[in-house]
């Protein structure tokens, strides 16, 4: 069945379901909040809904249901390859369903029909300064396409709510096919000759993407496959999920939504941390003269980096307490392609040692590495070596969880969100002296 199909045949049965279960369990508790939740990040609580993924403390993500090795191993592959698709990702984040190689060559094809980007959205690229950071220009390169919304256009013509989830869909579509394009030309004006390299026709999505970087190796390729698999979703509560839903949720269109959440993706404490894992490594390996520490350098190296009052970068996470499976994936990719590949090994070493360390220091609920404690060195193995751009990686990967959702939520009807914030005065007059 064709993906819109089988999404709008997905999407009635949902609206029955919810319904049901709002007039049915409507009043029931999921999560209560406390004095130290309410300052202390909204961690746990339980309070909105995201249909795509759910992230377990200890087993990690699950794709609708899917954990990382059953989606590696149960995804359809590109030809010769061993890596999932991200085509079939996205199919599995929108449907529920495993895609068949056919769905997801029918995916390819309607993306890369899709892909062509507008002149002006070039021209505005072109006026940004070269040494503007390449999320700033990633941000701004995808509000250059919010004028081509469907969503804002269909809403302004007064489309009925029931038909909001179409457009959405529409513009969804539309923005996953042009990103790559969008992200490589960011990245070959940032870095390399200036020059647009045009997308191919016969590549799947993460092929074509590398390609218009300027990457033709077939191993990197199978690297972008994984990397857009793994960074695609992690359930709604981080910052860049939250930050789409939360914009999109006043019916800002998916450009805006999307940009929004891509300049929460720009913090250090979020899809930052990538680049700065890489920048410690090699800081390390730098002052030791370009080899590798002996664990006892290493430990004092950690040990220094936590005395400094810094955090350990790529170990940690407000969900997880357990080694992410995203970072597993990554590790297995190193141990296939570049076992003997000497960022690897520092990697490798600072998982034997960092948790203890982290543990005995005993601040990080989490010691285990998370996702971005891996893929910049996976990076720059394949000359990918502009530590500024992984986050603009990420954001390709991201875009399909938070726009797949994004189409859920006008399907489900959600509303504004609004959550009731108080004051320390209220805290003290409600909670302190009552
Ligand atoms: C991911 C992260 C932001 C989660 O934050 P969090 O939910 O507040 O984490 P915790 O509840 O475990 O934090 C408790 C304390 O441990 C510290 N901590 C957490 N991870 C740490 C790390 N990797 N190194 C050193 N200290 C760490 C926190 O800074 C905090 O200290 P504070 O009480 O002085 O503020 C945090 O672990 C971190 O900064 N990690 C390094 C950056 C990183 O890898 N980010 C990518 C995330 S995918």
């Amino acid at each position: 069945m064709p993906l819109k199909e089988l999404l709008t045949k997905k999407i009635t049965e949902m609206q029955e379901q919810v319904k049901t279960i709002l007039k049915e369990h409507g009043e029931k508790v999921l999560s209560q909040a406390t004095v130290s939740q309410a300052y202390g990040g909204m961690r746990d609580i339980k309070c909105m809904v995201w249909e795509t993924s759910l992230l377990d403390p200890m087993e990690g993500i699950r794709f609708r249901g899917y954990s990382i090795p059953e989606v590696r191993e149960k995804l359809p592959k590109a030809k010769g390859g061993e890596e999932p698709l991200p085509e079939g990702i996205f199919w599995l984040l929108l449907t529920g369903e495993l895609p068949s190689k056919k769905d997801v060559r029918e995916v390819t094809k309607e993306w890369q029909a899709r892909s062509e980007i507008p002149k002006e959205v070039w021209k505005t690229l072109n006026a940004l300064p070269k040494n503007m950071h390449p999320m700033t220009q990633f941000s701004i390169g995808i509000l250059a396409l919010q004028p081509y919304s469907l969503f804002s256009k269909k809403y302004e013509e007064g489309l009925p709510k029931a038909q909001y989830w179409d457009p959405t869909y529409e513009d969804m579509m539309n923005l996953l096919a042009q990103l790559p394009a969008i992200a490589a030309y960011i990245y070959r004006r940032t870095y390399k000759d200036g020059k647009r390299v045009r997308g191919k026709k016969a590549l799947d999505w993460g092929a074509n993407f590398a390609h218009m970087m300027g990457i033709d190796n077939p191993e990197y390729s199978e690297l972008m496959r994984l990397y857009l698999v793994l960074h695609c979703d992690h359930e709604g509560g981080n910052v860049s999920a939250h930050t789409t839903h939360l914009v999109g949720s006043a019916l800002s269109d998916p450009y805006y939504s999307l940009s929004a959440g891509m300049d929460g993706l720009a913090g250090p404490l979020h899809g930052l941390a990538n680049q700065e894992v890489l920048h410690w490594i090699q800081n390390l390996m730098k002052k030791l003269g370009g080899k590798l520490p002996t664990k006892d350098e290493l430990s004092k190296a950690l040990w220094d980096t936590l005395n400094s009052g810094q955090v350990i970068p790529g170990y940690g996470h407000a969900v997880l307490r357990k080694t992410d499976p995203r970072y597993v994936a990554q590790r297995e990719f190193a141990l296939k392609h570049m076992p003997e590949d000497e960022h690897f090994k520092l990697v490798s070493m600072i998982y034997e040692v960092a948790p203890d360390i982290l543990t005995k220091h005993g601040k990080a609920k989490n010691p285990w590495p998370n996702v971005d404690a891996h893929s910049g060195v996976l990076q720059w193995y394949y000359g990918v070596r502009e530590y500024d751009f992984y986050s603009v990686l990420f954001g390709v990967s991201r875009a399909m969880g938070v726009l797949a959702q994004l189409v859920w939520d006008r399907a489900l009807g959600l509303p504004l969100e609004r959550p009731k914030s108080v004051t320390t005065e209220w805290i003290k007059q409600n909670v302190v002296n009552k």
